[in-house]
C-alpha cells in the first residue's frame, strides 16, 4: 500500500511550527490550514491546556501533530533535573487528559535553550528550528510572510507563535506562496518519517533536508466487511509499518486494531493509520457497517425427520450435527435430517445479511429445546412436561426457562395438568370479567378457568394481572385451591422454616399444607422465602409433583 520511496522523491517538504499557544487566534489559523490543506505541528505550553482544550482536540482531530513546550515557559539550562522532569512531565499528562489517550510528544525547549544535561532528562526527541519568522519582532504580517517565503528551504523547520494576531495572516500567506512552489506543509515527524530518518530520545532536529527517500503521506485504511452467523466481520487494512487506530462510537479512533472485529448491528466505524497515534497519521476513513439480522431459522420435527424451515425468502441454511459450531462452510441444508437424538446447530443466510446461530438440543423422547442445555439440572423435568403436554414452547422451541414465572404463566400450567387429568376444564362464561384481560392471548382460557374455580382471583380493582410476578407463598396458596376444587383433603402442618414468620397470614395454612404434602420445598437451608419468585423451570418441577400427587 505505501508508494515505494523512489517514486516519491520529487515532493518538497517543509514543517510549519507554532509555539506558546493556543490563543484566541488559533481556531482562525486552524480555518486556514484546513482550507489550504496543510500540515503543521502545535509546540503547546502546557498553563494553556486547560482554557484551550477543544482547539487542541480541534487541531488533532484535524491531523495536526500535538507537541509540547513545558509548563510554562522557562529557560531549561537555568533549572535542576526535577525541575525539567515535572516541566515535561505535567505538560505530557495534561496533554494526555486533553486528547484522552496515552502518547509522546516531541518537545520544543523554551527560547530553543538547551544543553547536554538538559537533552539527557527531557526523554524526548528535542525540535529547534531553521527558520525563524521573528514574528514576535516584527509584528507584521507581510513580514512575517517575506521572512518565511525568503528563507524556505526543501526540509525546513519553520518557528512561528500562534499568539501574534499578525502572525496567523503571515503564515497563511507564505503557505500559499510556497504550495504554489510546490511545497507540501507536513507535521514534523512526517517530514523525518517520510525521509526515513527515525528521531531519537535526547537528540537536537534543526532541519530534515532531501535525502533521496519519501516514503509517502500515510494513506487511509480501507474498511472491509462480510457476512458471518449473526453479524458482520469487519477488516481493517492500512499502509505498510503503521498501526491502525479504530472507533466505534464515533470519536477520533483510538483503539488499536489488532485483529478483525465482530459486530452484530449497524455500526459506524472510523479507521486511522498511524506511526505512532500522535505521530505520523493518515485521513479518518468512515463507514458504516450495515448488519442485516435476519430471523432464524425454524427447527421442526416430523416422521421421524428434521425439517430447517425460514419465512426469509431465498435464505440458505447452514448447519452441523455433530455439536461442531456453524460458520458459512458448514452444509447447505436441503434435505430433511433423519431424527437423532443430540444437537442441530444452524442459521441462515440471504445476500448481505444473516440470522444469529441457534442451538437445539434433540431430547430422547424427541423434544427440542433452543434454551435449555441438557447438562442444566430442569432439563429432564421440562423435558418430560413437554412430553405429558403440560408445557409448550413460546416458539421456536423457546421456553425461557429462567424467566421469573408470572400469574398467568403458572395458570396455564395449572390448567394444563387439570386438562391431562381430566378435570372439568369448561368456560362457564366467555366474557372476561377482569379490565386488563385480552381475549386471544395464550392465556386468557386459563386465566378465566382458575378464576371461575376460584384458584385465581382478581383484584378489587377489576384487574387480574396477568404479567405480575407470583410468589412462592402465592404459589401454595393456588395449588392449595386447585387441590380443594378437586375434592382433596389437604393435611394439616405448621410450616417448619426458619424464616415462617415472614409468610403472610393469609397464605400461612397453605403454605403448610402444600409442603406437608410434598408439593413445594424449603430451600434446603432451612428457610421457605415466601416473597421469592419462582422461575419457569422450577415452577415446572412443581407441577411434575402435582402431576404425580393426582395420579
Ligand atoms: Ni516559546
Amino acid at each position: 500500500m505505501t508508494a515505494t520511496a523512489s517514486e516519491n522523491t520529487g515532493k518538497k517538504l517543509i514543517a510549519l511550527t507554532f509555539d506558546d499557544g493556543p490563543s484566541y487566534y488559533t481556531q482562525g489559523l486552524l480555518d486556514g490550514l484546513k482550507e489550504r490543506g496543510a500540515k503543521a505541528t502545535f509546540f503547546i505550553v502546557g498553563s494553556r491546556v486547560k482554557a484551550y482544550d477543544e482547539t487542541i482536540r480541534r487541531a488533532y482531530a484535524e491531523g495536526h501533530e500535538i507537541a509540547q513546550h513545558t509548563y510554562d515557559h522557562p529557560a531549561l539550562t537555568t533549572k535542576t533535573d526535577d525541575q525539567i522532569r515535572w516541566q515535561v512531565n505535567y505538560t505530557d499528562e495534561l496533554l494526555d487528559e486533553c486528547l484522552g489517550m496515552d502518547m509522546d510528544y516531541l518537545l520544543r525547549p523554551p527560547y530553543g535553550d538547551q544543553n547536554s544535561r538538559v537533552l539527557s532528562v527531557i526523554g524526548c526527541p528535542a525540535v529547534i528550528w531553521s527558520i525563524d519568522s521573528c514574528d514576535w519582532v516584527s509584528l507584521n504580517q507581510y513580514s512575517v510572510r517575506d521572512t518565511i517565503v525568503n528563507q524556505a528551504f526543501d526540509g525546513a523547520i519553520i518557528l512561528v507563535h500562534d499568539i501574534h494576531r499578525t502572525s496567523i495572516p503571515g503564515a497563511l500567506m507564505a503557505v500559499d506562496i510556497l504550495q504554489d512552489w510546490g511545497y507540501e506543509f507536513v507535521t514534523v515527524s512526517e517530514l523525518y518519517r517520510r525521509r526515513g530518518v527515525t528521531m531519537e530520545d535526547g537528540v537536537k532536529y534543526y532541519s530534515c533536508k532531501p535525502n533521496g527517500t519519501d516514503y509517502g503521506a500515510v494513506e487511509a485504511p480501507e474498511i472491509c466487511s462480510r457476512v458471518v452467523p449473526g453479524g458482520c466481520e469487519v477488516s481493517i487494512y492500512g499502509a505498510d509499518g503503521a498501526e491502525i487506530y479504530y472507533s466505534t462510537d464515533g470519536s477520533f479512533p483510538n483503539q488499536k486494531y489488532t485483529s478483525t472485529v465482530f459486530i452484530s448491528e449497524t455500526t459506524q466505524f472510523r479507521a486511522v493509520a498511524a506511526f505512532g497515534l500522535n505521530r505520523d497519521r493518515s485521513p479518518v476513513t468512515e463507514t458504516t457497517v450495515e448488519v442485516k439480522l435476519l430471523e432464524t431459522p425454524i427447527l421442526r420435527s416430523a416422521g421421524g425427520f428434521f425439517y430447517l424451515e425460514s419465512l426469509v425468502e431465498g435464505m440458505k441454511i447452514h448447519y452441523t450435527t455433530d455439536g461442531s459450531v456453524v460458520s458459512m462452510k458448514s452444509p447447505l441444508y436441503s434435505d430433511p435430517i433423519p431424527w437423532f437424538t443430540g444437537t442441530v446447530q444452524c442459521f441462515g443466510t440471504t445476500d448481505g445479511g444473516s440470522s444469529p446461530v441457534e442451538t437445539h438440543h434433540v431430547s430422547e423422547s424427541g423434544n427440542i429445546f433452543a434454551d435449555i442445555s441438557p447438562d442444566r439440572w430442569y432439563f429432564a423435568e421440562m423435558d418430560r412436561a413437554v412430553s405429558l403436554g403440560l408445557l409448550k414452547g413460546e416458539g421456536n422451541n423457546v421456553y425461557a426457562p429462567e424467566e421469573k414465572l408470572t400469574r398467568a404463566a403458572f395458570a396455564t400450567l395449572l390448567y394444563r395438568v387439570a386438562e391431562a387429568k381430566g378435570v372439568d376444564c369448561e368456560l362457564l362464561q366467555e366474557q372476561s370479567p377482569f379490565t386488563d384481560l385480552l381475549p386471544e392471548t395464550w392465556y386468557s382460557e386459563a386465566i378465566l378457568w382458575a378464576a371461575e374455580r376460584e384458584v385465581l382471583l382478581g383484584y378489587p380493582d377489576g384487574s387480574v394481572r396477568p404479567e405480575e410476578e407470583i410468589t412462592r407463598e402465592q404459589m401454595c396458596v393456588m395449588l392449595c385451591r386447585l387441590l380443594k376444587y378437586i375434592g382433596q383433603d389437604l393435611p394439616e402442618a405448621e410450616p417448619e422454616f426458619t424464616d415462617a414468620n415472614e409468610i403472610s397470614s393469609w397464605a400461612y395454612a397453605s403454605v403448610g399444607s402444600i409442603c406437608a404434602t410434598d408439593l413445594m420445598h424449603g430451600n434446603g437451608n432451612g428457610t421457605f422465602a415466601p416473597m421469592a419468585t419462582a422461575t419457569r423451570a422450577e415452577a415446572t418441577a412443581v407441577l411434575l409433583r402435582l402431576y404425580e400427587h393426582l395420579s
